[in-house]
């Protein structure tokens, strides 16, 4: 019986993509080892390309997948958004993935794209520090973008914000206007943004003066509700509190719930800035102050840079960091006007 392309994956013990890419000399992401395991077994085996065979496995489906964290946190449609537009300009579909950030949910998503033979994949990992799955599709010659969480690796394309910087604008923000009590609510601090968000707090703080108090400080995990029990412990444990930065606008709004059922008024007893700039932060009452995640543009940049991976065409750089933009808006004043 003839050697096949899925008996020479098997030994290799590659994917189907990998052994196809070597051999239509397409080896982009493929080690020099493993290219060199194939083309050996391909000889020994006396394997013969079946033209057909072929033509399935590299054609191309001209869909990518994109596999997100969170639906219901409006930040992620805006970067599906410009994913979409994007892969529609390039005549690409979107199979869009929701894992509730479960590493399980994510790589049953990984296999699930990989039957589709989806071109590729963007990813925001729940779990960037846990990411040998990825790595395998990277070794797999699978393109792959990441997202807004980024995983430190030489091999991986990314498009992020930079987060430190944004948590150093919001609590230099607040300091400006005189306030020292600053608490910080982060994000799960397993996601790297989340980290580098604390870390732009506590420069600011130490850029000015202002010792870093941990009580200051709750690990919340991006959504509403960890904004409210945040805020709950940072007024039941500091009295003297004046403002809270909170590393989403999410928690920033359950903050605003807290706040009020503890009878202070915003900004007037107690300033609030959030992050990332989703609509909803410009129809709260008071319009939420925060920092500007370019979502859209960050989808629209990221569907640009694989689909030229995909296409084999030449990719300029391989990590983009775009800039934050601190927004003020009305739920920030200065500790003077207030009464607290
Ligand atoms: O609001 C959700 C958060 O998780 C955003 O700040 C985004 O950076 C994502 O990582």
């Amino acid at each position: 019986m003839a050697v096949t392309i899925k008996d020479i994956a098997r030994l290799a013990n590659v994917s189907v993509t990998t052994v196809s890419r070597v051999i239509n000399n397409k080896p982009e992401g493929v080690s020099e080892e493993t290219r060199q395991k194939i083309l050996k077994l391909v000889k020994e085996l006396g394997y013969q390309p079946n033209a057909i065979a072929r033509g399935l496995v590299t054609k191309k489906t001209k869909t990518i997948g994109l596999i997100i964290p969170d639906i219901s946190n409006p930040f992620f449609p805006d970067i599906a958004r410009g994913v979409e537009d994007s892969a529609h300009i390039y005549g690409y579909n979107v199979f869009l993935c929701n894992t509730d950030d479960n590493l399980e949910k994510e790589s049953e998503y990984i296999r699930a794209l990989k039957e589709k033979y989806v071109d590729g994949i963007i990813f925001t990992s729940s779990v960037p520090s846990d990411y040998q799955h990825i790595m395998e599709l990277v070794r797999d010659g699978v393109p792959i973008v990441m997202m807004d969480r980024r995983m430190e690796s030489e091999e991986i394309y990314g498009v992020f914000i930079d987060n430190y910087e944004g948590g150093y604008l919001a609590t230099k923000h607040l300091i400006d206007l005189g306030h020292r009590k600053i608490g910080c609510i982060t994000g799960p601090l397993k996601v790297k943004n989340a980290r580098e968000r604390l870390e732009g707090y506590k420069r600011a703080l130490l850029d000015n003066g202002i010792e870093v108090d941990e009580r200051l400080i709750f690990e919340g995990d991006y959504k509403i509700n960890s904004g409210i029990i945040g805020t709950e412990k940072l007024l039941n444990d500091n009295k003297d509190i004046t403002a809270i930065f909170a590393c989403n606008d999410l928690m920033a709004y359950g903050a605003y719930k807290t706040i009020r059922s503890y009878g202070y008024k915003i900004p007037d007893d107690i300033s609030v800035v959030g992050f990332d700039d989703i609509l909803l932060s410009q129809i709260m009452e008071p319009q939420l102050t925060t920092i500007r995640q370019p979502a859209y543009d960050m989808g629209l940049t990221a569907a640009r840079m694989l689909i030229k991976l995909i296409e084999g065409k030449k990719v300029s750089k391989k990590i983009i960091i775009f800039k934050p933009q601190l927004v003020i808006r009305q739920s920030t004043a200065s500790v003077d006007e207030g009464v607290f």
